[in-house]
């Protein structure tokens, strides 16, 4: 049975950091209260780059460091909801810039589920059998849909990009499991990006919503309802016992939330990684960003097995097995 194999992880993060105290200044909030609700200290904001420049800096590392040539790549798909573009595609500048000249590209909008829901769109492809080899990126500049005057959102976002390549495999390893679901009917709870209708036509009211808008306790009981029952599911069904998974990788957006989860699934805390505390929540790049960390940390071996998982705007939440 054909697989995707997970070949090499990277992350490219703005070099401009912004910690509590700088927030401090701009917001009625303290490093007391932002580090005590959510682990975040400090996060990446973007001075000068797009999403797609993020995303063209962490996929040039992962083909440099694979030895890819360019022509050999078929398929980009960025999970993203802050693209440069509406068209062209964030993929599509990527391939650009990479002369990825026989791939075809696409975005793809899950929210900070957009990287696990990508690489499941990437590995059907690779499963289906038009599909070799894959750069599959989630990537954010968040901070251009952060409503500055917010205290409640704009403490908790960063910009940054990760991602992996993907390629065809017969071995039993990559991806082994999935557990994917959206709920739409509560996508109020956390929105962004509104667009006007502005034809001279249109006779709706104006709608607002361009920015980060967020009913953060409603989030909040999603997330630890959602997330432990998806991991459970994927644990049953596959037959893994927790004890042989080496690490659990959430969506960074929040430790609290990460601490509950790692409670109701009554797996030790240590297996659950962890970088938020210098990333905030980056949304698609946040579980790429977090791989490459532990790849750069020496914390991934061949044959780990390691659960990812990312939940949010939609709403949405994925799950996935993967074997290294
Ligand atoms: N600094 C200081 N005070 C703040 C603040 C900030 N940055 N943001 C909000 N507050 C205030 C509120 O105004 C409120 O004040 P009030 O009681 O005088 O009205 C108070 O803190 C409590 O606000 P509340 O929203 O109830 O806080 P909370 O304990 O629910 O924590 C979150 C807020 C956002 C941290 C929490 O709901 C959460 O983590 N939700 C999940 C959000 C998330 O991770 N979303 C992304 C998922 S992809």
């Amino acid at each position: 049975m054909t697989r995707s194999k997970i070949v090499g992880f990277e992350r490219e993060l703005p070099e401009f950091t912004a910690d509590n105290f700088d927030l401090s200044k701009i917001v009625d909030t303290s490093d007391e209260w932002i580090t005590s609700r959510t682990g975040i200290s400090r996060r990446h904001i973007s001075t000068e780059q797009n999403t797609s420049d993020l995303c063209i800096a962490a996929a040039e590392r992962l083909l440099k460091k694979a030895g890819w040539e360019p022509e050999t790549v078929d398929l980009v798909i960025v999970g993203t909801v802050t693209p440069d573009y509406q068209t062209p595609s964030t993929a599509c500048l990527v391939q650009a810039a990479l002369n990825l000249e026989n791939a075809f590209c696409f975005d793809l909008s899950a929210a900070c589920s957009g990287f696990i829901y990508s690489l499941s769109a990437a590995d059907k492809f690779i499963k289906a059998g038009g599909v070799k080899r894959a750069v599959v990126l989630g990537g954010e500049t968040l901070s251009k849909i952060t409503d500055w005057s917010d205290r409640s959102t704009c403490v908790l976002f960063g910009d940054g990009a990760g991602g992996v390549l993907l390629e065809a495999t017969e071995e039993e390893c990559g991806i082994l499991f999935e557990d994917i679901h959206s709920d739409g009917k509560k996508g109020e709870a956390l929105t962004a990006g509104y667009r006007e209708n502005r034809n001279p036509y249109f006779k709706g009211e104006p709608h607002g919503g361009k920015f980060i808008e967020m009913n953060g306790r409603e989030v909040f009981t999603f997330a630890t309802r959602k997330v432990p029952e998806s991991i459970k599911h994927v644990l049953e069904t596959t037959n893994t016992s927790p004890d042989d998974i080496k690490y659990v990788v959430l969506h960074q957006a929040n430790t609290r939330i990460n601490e509950v989860i790692a409670r109701k699934l009554k797996m030790p805390h240590e297996k659950f990684y962890s970088n938020i505390e210098r990333t905030g929540n980056t949304s698609g790049g946040s579980v790429p960003i977090a791989l490459a960390d532990m790849e750069s940390e020496g914390l991934l071996e061949k044959g780990d097995k390691i659960i990812i998982s990312g939940f949010g705007g939609g709403l949405t939440w994925a799950t996935m097995l993967i074997e290294l």
